[in-house]
């Protein structure tokens, strides 16, 4: 009998030999952690709507979007025209753009603590800018953030997904306030801004226990500190993010994903005073460039994808995840494998154990996960390595109704060599 692997290995030739080429010129054979996996990741020739195409002719239903930022699939029409269309009329200037206004104004209408932005290429970049605003405007070095929690891949935000503290990093638990309000109240004064994602993405989708957010940012304050909030993944919750769900205010916002509708991008917002440190007519201001900041062929597919994003939309991709979730433990149930699953909105996270385990990188059904991730791919499911799925407003009910009976059929693949 076949086993999970010899099956991708013969649907997937053509990408196992792109593996090896590759191997010889990109370190791993690739350029982004994230989508590395055994044996080897696939290549893909290209995407529509909800599905992509690898080299070798194999149809897979997204269910990743892009690790979240393609929310309306790909190459929606609404989107691939505006990118023609800004195009045909160069890609970026230095100067400044109607649509980079568009954008900025779009963002500060729909997120409720955001009065002015700065954009920037990714959500990492948006992070660095948080720090690096945070410490000239309280004069501290420390960032405090979420064991566990991802802010890009910047050294001093990194080191929570590492789960240890470093030299201008320190580490609360995620969910439980009152370690950020020792914290807080201990080093207060070298602390320089809380940065939190209001739901955990990379560790596994934690949302955050009820009152969690307004103590943290309530400590945040007292200590004189600046509370940042990840909205890189999560802006996608609401139409105006996850802090108009939870009802917070935070100083700064990072964002990114969704507001490029599939470009490159990131952006800083938040409190006006706070952002005047980026004045340029101000003394004393910061330096903040970047050739393709606010670019005209991001900020056009982002107006698009922005605008689109209505709440009706969000609600409906909320309602279909729900339904998967209770489909899929139903499948795991008759396939008889441990199985639970996390969440929130349109995005979740699977897990191969009877209980999903708190947020955590190091996690003990890595050999299942990676199996069924591998045989999800041989049924036509593409999702992320760790079990994260995020839907897209281009997937319809039926589409959810053919998922559910992929994945079922690769849930028995997975009983079947485990047994
Ligand atoms: C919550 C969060 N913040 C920041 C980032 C970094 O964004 P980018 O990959 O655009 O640098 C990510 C990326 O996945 C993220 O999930």
């Amino acid at each position: 009998m076949d086993t999970i692997e010899d099956r991708y290995r013969k649907q997937t030739p053509t990408s196992a030999e792109l593996a090896e080429r590759a191997e010889r010129v990109m370190p791993g054979g690739d350029t982004r952690t994230t989508t590395y996996h055994r044996p080897y990741a696939l290549t893909i020739a290209r995407g529509e709507g909800p599905f992509l195409w690898d080299v070798d002719g194999n149809r897979y239903i997204d269910l990743l979007g892009n690790y979240t930022s393609l929310v309306h699939g790909h190459a929606y029409p609404p989107i691939a025209e505006a990118i023609a269309r800004a195009a045909r009329e160069s890609s970026a200037w230095p100067a400044r753009s109607k649509a980079q206004i568009e954008l900025a104004e779009l963002l500060c209408a729909r997120v409720p603590s955001v009065e002015r932005v700065r954009f920037c290429n990714s959500g990492t970049e948006a992070g660095m800018l948080a720090a690096h605003v945070a410490r000239h405007v309280t004069g501290r070095k420390l960032i405090l953030m979420a064991r566990y929690g991802y802010h890009g891949s910047y050294d001093d935000l990194e080191l929570g997904l590492l789960g240890h503290d470093g030299d201008r990093t320190v580490l609360g638990e995620f969910g439980r306030a009152e370690s950020f309000e020792h914290l807080l109240a201990s080093r207060g004064d070298e602390i320089a801004a809380v940065f939190l994602e209001p739901v955990l993405g990379s560790s596994g989708v934690v949302a955050p226990p009820e009152g969690f957010l307004p103590r943290v940012i309530e400590a945040a304050h007292r200590a004189g500190a600046l509370f940042v909030l990840d909205e890189v993944i999560t802006l996608r919750l609401s139409e105006g993010g996850a802090q108009k769900r939870f009802g917070i205010t935070p100083d700064l916002t990072m964002m990114g994903k969704i507001i490029g509708g599939g470009m490159p991008v990131g952006a800083l917002g938040g409190r006006a005073e706070i952002m005047a440190a980026f004045d340029p007519r101000r003394r004393g201001s910061l330096m903040h460039s970047g050739t393709f900041n606010g670019n005209v062929l991001t900020c056009s597919a982002g107006i698009a994808s922005v605008r689109e994003l209505t709440q009706e939309r969000i609600d409906k991709m909320e309602r279909q995840a729900e339904r998967l979730g209770e489909e899929l433990k139903r499948a795991a149930k008759q396939a008889e494998i441990p199985f639970s699953v996390r969440q929130f909105g349109s995005l979740m996270n699977v897990f191969f154990t009877n209980v999903a385990p708190p947020a955590t990188i190091a996690r003990e059904d890595h050999r299942t996960m990676a199996q069924f991730h591998l045989a999800a791919l041989n049924h036509g499911l593409f999702i992320a390595p760790r079990g994260l799925i995020a839907l897209s407003t281009v997937i319809d009910d039926g589409l959810i109704d053919e998922v559910c009976a992929r994945a079922a059929e690769a849930m028995i693949d997975v009983a079947r060599q485990a047994a």
